[in-house]
């Protein structure tokens, strides 16, 4: 027998907890009662969790900043460009950058990326049983990702390191020294690999990412080293895992759910829409963090300056005021503002080139292998933070 989803009345409101992290929403929704003493904070953190508060806080970084005095967490040395500075500046990058990612240019890239897929799948599709994480949610956005910034395939691996020896380093649990002087020397070893990259680009342009930002110019003026390398190590820590993750959420709800999955392998032209559907549902970035510049209310609750606050985008996500029925999941769903890509002027850069890859995925997946299930027997497993299924043992008739 497969161990399904634990009960969601029984899951207490903690985003670290891995019981939690496979199956928020019922915690979420519990959120929005104001009188619900969880509905305070996290850790110290007050949350924002109404949509209409969550868009509203997104919408205003002079209120709510992305820069944050904080300690740098993630091995970098500088701000990474553009989340974590605020308009106008941030807007001049944005204006450099969108172009890079446009919905047209990505469509242009659509059939090398599913001719990664495919090839991805028929490595495994024979077998009957694969770990989906390691076998396919992990390496397909990063080849993807390494053709699109002009980097040789062969550093797949030294990739994957890099971007996990930030995210997930190999240290002992609980040891925050470890990781922190672990994600520093990983981070210098990731400003080394761009910096190298940026340099054999220097001269002799190709068609890539890194040779349109050595040509793109600020105010008359090209941008800088540091600047180049601030973007390119958000890119490797933003354009990765949030595709394996999301990917391995959906997989794993149309494993759970049959009837849903058949009504796509059926009917495959819904697959757009049950993509920002799953978006919606499983938001798999559950939250993004904010400084707050001036005292502010929003609807019933108080944020103090200098506080740092949580927006909680998973449980705006399930917000009855905006998605009713907001607990059901319908593949279907006409209007679907959601906010798994954030909100204002720090919604994600990659959002069309995501889409891509997620339709892509499902599309050859649900062709390939339109009858799956967990492994009986087997618990997948999902990380706490970016909602990633680390463990996902699936199984079907190869034959
Ligand atoms: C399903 C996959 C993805 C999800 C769920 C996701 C989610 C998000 C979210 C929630 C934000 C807002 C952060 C904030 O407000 O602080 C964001 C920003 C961003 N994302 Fe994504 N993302 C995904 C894929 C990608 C990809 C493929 C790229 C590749 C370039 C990317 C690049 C970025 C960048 C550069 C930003 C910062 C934008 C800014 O601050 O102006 N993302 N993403």
């Amino acid at each position: 027998m497969t161990n399904g989803p634990p009960d969601p009345e029984a899951i207490p409101f903690n985003p670290l907890d891995p019981g939690f992290a496979r199956s928020p929403q019922s915690s979420y929704a519990r959120l929005h009662d104001p009188q619900s003493p969880q509905s305070a904070a996290l850790a110290g953190s007050p949350l924002i969790t109404r949509y209409e508060d969550a868009l509203w806080a997104l919408r205003h970084p002079e209120v709510f900043s992305s820069e944050m005095d904080v300690e740098m967490a993630l091995g970098t040395e500088r701000p990474m460009i553009p989340q974590q500075i605020d308009p106008p500046r941030q807007t001049q990058f944005r204006k450099i950058l969108d172009p890079l990612f446009s919905r047209k240019r990505m469509q242009a890239i659509e059939p090398a990326i599913r001719s990664h897929a495919t090839r991805l799948i028929d490595a495994f599709a024979g077998s009957g049983r694969c770990e989906f994480n390691r076998a396919f949610a992990i390496p397909y956005p990063c080849i993807i990702f390494l053709q699109l910034m002009g980097l040789p395939p062969e550093d797949l691996d030294l990739f994957l390191e890099l971007k996990d020896g930030i995210i997930r380093p190999p240290t002992p649990a609980g040891d925050m020294e470890a990781a922190v002087e672990h994600r520093a020397k990983t981070g210098k070893r990731i400003y080394a690999y761009f910096e190298d990259a940026i340099d054999e680009r220097r001269g002799e342009p190709r068609d890539d990412i890194i040779s349109h930002l050595l040509g793109a110019q600020i105010d008359g003026k090209p941008l800088t080293r540091n600047e180049m390398l601030d973007i390119c190590y958000l890119f490797l820590l933003g354009g990765l895992d949030t595709v394996t993750a999301t990917i391995g959420c959906n997989v794993l709800y149309l494993a759970e759910n049959p009837t849903q999955r058949r009504r796509l392998v059926e009917n495959p032209e819904l697959i757009p829409v049950a993509v920002e559907e799953l978006l919606r549902w499983e938001t798999p970035v559950t939250g993004v963090p904010r400084v707050v510049k001036r005292d502010v209310r929003l609807g019933e609750r108080e944020f103090s300056k200098g506080s740092l606050v949580m927006i909680l985008l998973g449980a705006a996500n399930v917000d009855e005021g905006e998605f009713a029925p907001a607990e059901q999941v319908d593949l279907e769903r006409g209007r679907n503002r959601h906010l798994a890509f954030g909100g204002g002027p720090h919604r994600c850069l990659g959002s069309h080139f995501a889409r891509i890859e997620l339709r892509i995925a499902m599309e050859e997946l649900l062709r390939r292998i339109p009858d799956y299930e967990v492994a009986p027997g087997e618990s997948p497993r999902v990380s706490p933070g970016i909602r990633e299924v680390i463990y996902l043992p699936l199984v079907w008739d190869a034959s």
